[in-house]
């Protein structure tokens, strides 16, 4: 039996609703289509908006939508995107699908998204093929309240009144598809652009996010920020508020990654300890920004996460479109989890990505949308959003799993909002069950306020178009309370949250 001792009299820090936050980029039929179908069309929408995304998008409480990309941003020209769409230049989308970009979508629409949505804004910028005036005058034009050529643009295209941007990503993945930069030479221009990202409202301050490594690339952090922190004194924390950190789950190689529907044990285990591995990337990366920055003033921002399989057998590879199973539910449950326990320096996280692309979490063909099990998760887990991380250990867990893929039995986070504490739980085993008692420090005579559970009859189990409820929360009634311990079975293969006051 495994043990989980709670002490819910001890806070470890605030988790940043932001850390569940998406990604959407002009990719295959995210914006086109996922979350954009114009105001002409039959699918019912809000200036163009589909009305049942966002909808599903409001049930799950995004904090936060990073946008145009990705690889796409380092490419994206803002000033193509705005004004009379008639008008909008036609461009090809080089990285993904070689397909013509008419830029219906821009940033007015990305706001109004935005606006429908209820979140913050993550705008990320072009370092690898735009200009230093080109970003410069983008903040301008987005969030500059006075007189001035840019701001005269936005009200003549619509917008009197400037907008907020929460978050400004000065270039994406510079290493890669952003340039192909060396770490000195991306820090060194990553000084230059973000000067211009200026700050142009009193009440509030951008926050710059500075492109960080990809996956375990180490010496990336490293560099970036000796070359960022050489000119200044130990502690005053420079021109940067994040660093990014990329990492996708890919059980095979990225040639060939696997299916998102056909897997065995061995894939399922595979997978889930590639997602396990986003802790000890966290720490490592968070150990060399420890060096140039103790006090934790600058988060990590892990923009990019998710499964990466193989496409949707007779989709358009370049849209990478793919399906989401139980396994998809998993690794999201253990990531949060992951990113819940490091609260101290993870700040911000998306999902790769929103609708339609990657593990996302929302489905749609032409009128029809459904809900992904990792949906659920994000439904579920939405009251980690702003809470207390409690201190916690769990003990009792063994490693599971098959030849070198080997995992612990369980994961957990556990968080305090409002007075009620979240438990949230992942069995990683294909096939047992998990006994767990949870005691408390004070905690004796509790009221569970909500159980839920969300599992499948398989391990591949989805949602389709014809059965888009097959993978979806379910009560989850397997616990019961003893001498003042919370006694529960956690069927195998399953993410299991229980609510207590
Ligand atoms: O999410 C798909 C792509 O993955 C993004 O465009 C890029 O940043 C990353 O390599």
């Amino acid at each position: 039996m495994a043990r989980l001792v709670i002490n819910e009299t001890k806070s470890l820090g605030t988790i940043a609703p932001e850390i569940y936050g998406h990604f959407s980029e002009h990719l295959g039929r995210c914006i086109y289509e996922g979350l954009y179908v114009g105001e002409n069309s039959d699918i019912p929408n809000v200036n163009g908006m589909r009305t049942d995304v966002v909808e599903a998008l409001k049930e799950i409480d995004v904090p936060v939508l990073r946008w145009p990309g990705g690889c796409f941003a380092d490419e994206y020209h803002w000033k193509d995107g705005i004004g009379d769409k008639a008008g909008r230049k036609k461009m090809v989308n080089t990285h993904w699908g070689g397909v013509t970009e008419d830029n219906s979508f821009g940033t007015h629409e990305f706001m109004e998204l935005c606006r429908q949505i209820g979140c913050k804004t993550y705008v990320n910028g072009n370092v690898g093929s735009g200009t230093v005036r080109e970003m410069s005058e983008w903040v301008e034009y987005m969030t500059f309240g006075g007189q001035s050529p840019m701001s005269e643009l936005r009200e003549k295209n619509g917008s009197k009144e400037p907008w907020t941007v929460d978050y400004f990503g000065v270039g994406n993945e510079n290493w890669g598809c952003g340039g192909n930069m060396t770490p000195e030479y991306y820090a060194n221009e990553y000084r230059r652009y973000q000067t211009y990202v200026r700050q142009y409202s009193d009440d509030h301050k951008i926050q710059k996010i500075c492109c960080g490594p990809n996956v375990d690339d180490y010496g990336w952090t490293e560099n970036v920020l000796k070359t960022l922190y050489n000119r200044y004194p130990q502690g005053q924390p420079p021109m940067l508020d994040l660093l990014s950190l990329h990492y996708y789950t890919v059980p095979g190689s990225w040639k060939d990654k696997g299916s998102a529907t056909e897997f065995d044990e061995e894939e399922w285990y595979k997978t889930l300890a590639k997602a396990c591995w986003m802790e000890t990337l966290v720490e490592r990366h968070s150990t060399i920004m420890d060096k140039y920055d103790p006090e934790k003033k600058i988060g990590l921002s892990v923009d990019e996460w998710g499964d990466w399989f193989n496409v949707e057998p007779g989709t358009n590879p370049g849209f990478l479109y793919q399906q989401n199973t139980v396994r998809d539910a998993l690794v999201a449950g253990i990531t949060l989890n992951i990113f819940n326990r490091h609260c101290d320096r993870v700040k911000l996280a998306c999902v790769a990505q929103m609708v339609n692309v990657l593990q996302s979490v929302i489905l749609t063909d032409g009128e029809k949308m459904l809900r992904t099990p990792t949906w659920h998760i994000f439904r579920m887990y939405r009251h980690h959003q702003g809470a207390q991380l409690l201190e916690s250990s769990l003990g009792g867990v063994e490693n599971t799993g098959m030849g070198e893929w080997q995992v612990p039995e369980l994961t957990h986070s556990v968080s305090e909002r409002d007075g009620v504490i979240t438990i949230t739980l992942c069995n990683l085993s294909a096939e047992a069950s998990k006994n767990l008692e949870i005691s408390f420090a004070d905690l004796k005579a509790m009221d569970v306020v909500e159980a839920q559970i969300l599992a499948g009859d398989t391990l591949q189990d989805h949602n389709t178009f014809e059965e888009p409820d097959r993978v979806a929360l379910k009560e989850f009634d397997a616990w019961c309370v003893e001498d003042g311990k919370l006694c529960m079975d956690i069927p195998a293969a399953s993410v299991v949250s229980i609510r207590v006051k």
